[in-house]
């Protein structure tokens, strides 16, 4: 069967639920604290790994408590953890998530996840040409370059998740079949921000005709746009109840990577995974309401 590889972060999501957050100076009293796996690559290995097709994850953690945790859940989750390696005297990325009412606002300390350096080895063991890699932004960027320059020219589909954004995304683009920015993240690969929808539509298709990288934009609770033979496709996400907006693009990342390694089209592919974002966001940490096929389907 096709892999998905995922070349990317792991943390330890600390989510604090508080009213709003403190003024500089100020302390507050929160409401609760919950400790969650996260870090986009490890929630967009799980989200795969859920969809039924197999994981591998390429990642760095450190030699503490945390990493030991993140290590044996993903385990747990069958994602393949071989080329998850150690190092010492380095903590494991941890992500401090302030959730709030409506959203939430997070501070990542990456730790670990900025060591992940010389991964060639990693990379040819687990990469083939039917498979598919799936890279964000959480670790040093030379090495997503390397890692997106190796699954190409192996023949694999690359996806590029943009996040957080780094203008060197514009060089990784002839090694990107499909780029899937969040509309802050497309308005930096434009280098100019965004107005209205007509003009979203434009600027979509605007930079469409000048790239061959495939387009899909998450949207939140306006869904998913993609193009497709000169047009914007947009798929408007079903309404529920918001419980935690954290991971929501991971989710849509990872169900994406796994539909297409199953061998979906792109349209497909997009309409199954925007379900899945859509579903996870009823449950609270990045993970929890990551859903299987079948409850897609349900759904
Ligand atoms: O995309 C959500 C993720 O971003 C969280 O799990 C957190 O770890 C940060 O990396």
């Amino acid at each position: 069967m096709n892999k998905v590889t995922v070349l990317g972060s792991i943390n330890m999501d600390m989510v604090m639920e508080t009213d709003r957050l403190p003024k500089v100076g100020e302390t507050l009293l929160g409401d609760s604290i919950n400790y969650y796996v996260g870090g986009k690559g490890a929630n967009q290995a799980v989200a795969a790994a859920r969809i039924g097709v197999d994981v591998a994850l390429i990642g760095k953690i450190g030699d503490d408590t945390f990493g030991s945790k993140v290590y044996k859940h993903l385990e747990k989750e069958k994602v393949d953890v071989s080329a998850v390696t150690s190092e010492k005297n380095i903590f494991t990325g941890v992500a401090s998530i302030f959730k709030l009412q409506e959203d939430n606002a997070i501070v990542v300390l990456p730790g670990a996840n900025m060591l992940l350096g010389d991964i060639n080895e990693e990379l040819n063991e687990k990469i083939k040409a039917e498979d598919v890699l799936l890279t964000q932004l959480e670790i040093p960027i030379e090495t997503v370059k390397k890692g997106l320059a190796l699954a190409k020219d192996k023949g694999a589909i690359t996806i590029l998740n943009p996040a957080p954004y780094n203008e060197s995304v514009i060089d990784m683009l002839p090694f990107v079949d499909i780029i899937t920015p969040n509309e802050t993240e497309f308005e930096g690969l434009l280098g100019h921000s965004i107005t209205d929808t007509m003009q979203f539509e434009k600027e979509m298709l605007d930079w469409s005709k000048t790239n061959d990288t495939q387009l899909i934009v998450t949207r939140g609770g306006d869904g998913i746009s993609y193009t497709a033979e000169n047009n914007v496709i947009t798929i408007p996400a079903e309404k529920v109840t918001v419980v935690d907006t954290t991971g929501a693009g991971d989710t849509f990342n990872g169900i994406l990577a796994a539909c297409l390694a199953k061998g979906m089209t792109v349209s497909e592919s997009v309409e199954i995974s925007g379900k899945g974002a859509t579903l996870s966001v009823t449950k609270l940490g990045a993970q929890t309401g990551m859903p299987t096929l079948t409850e897609i389907a349900a759904f």
